[in-house]
């Protein structure tokens, strides 16, 4: 029983202490947040981009209207919003990774 109970205790510790800092460091979201991100770049990032991207109250968000402009540019952009536009920042949600990630997944087109 008691040792049971330190299992119990110690896998979370196990879990969290060696896994968790490998996973902020890693510049791969999991798979998890990975579609919790296409979600919401179809959802939010659709909503003023145009469902297909093609652009709405937001610029076009297309593989051709993003090729040549640097990742980690459009990424501070996904952060920090463009001030005096409607782009908010999206920093309380996204980290750096997650927002070049987002990034390339547009550049790439999203249907593919
Ligand atoms: C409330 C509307 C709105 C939402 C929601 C929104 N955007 Fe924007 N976004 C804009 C507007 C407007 C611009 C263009 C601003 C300007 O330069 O006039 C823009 C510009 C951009 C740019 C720069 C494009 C370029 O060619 O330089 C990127 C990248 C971008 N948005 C990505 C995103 C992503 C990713 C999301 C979701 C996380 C998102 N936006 C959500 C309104 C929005």
């Amino acid at each position: 029983m008691r040792n049971l109970f330190l299992l119990a205790a110690a896998v979370p510790i196990l879990f969290y202490g060696v896994a968790a800092p490998a996973w902020a460091g890693d510049p791969i979201p999991s798979p998890a947040r990975q579609s919790e991100l296409d979600y919401m770049l179809r959802q939010d990032c659709g909503s003023c981009h145009g469902m297909t991207f093609k652009g709405g109250l937001g610029s076009p968000l297309l593989p051709e209207q993003l090729e040549g402009k640097s990742e980690d540019a459009l990424a501070d952009v996904v952060l920090d919003g463009i001030p005096g536009t409607p782009m908010p920042p999206w920093r309380s949600l996204l980290t750096q990774p997650e927002a070049r990630w987002m990034i390339a997944r547009l550049r790439r087109g999203l249907d593919q």
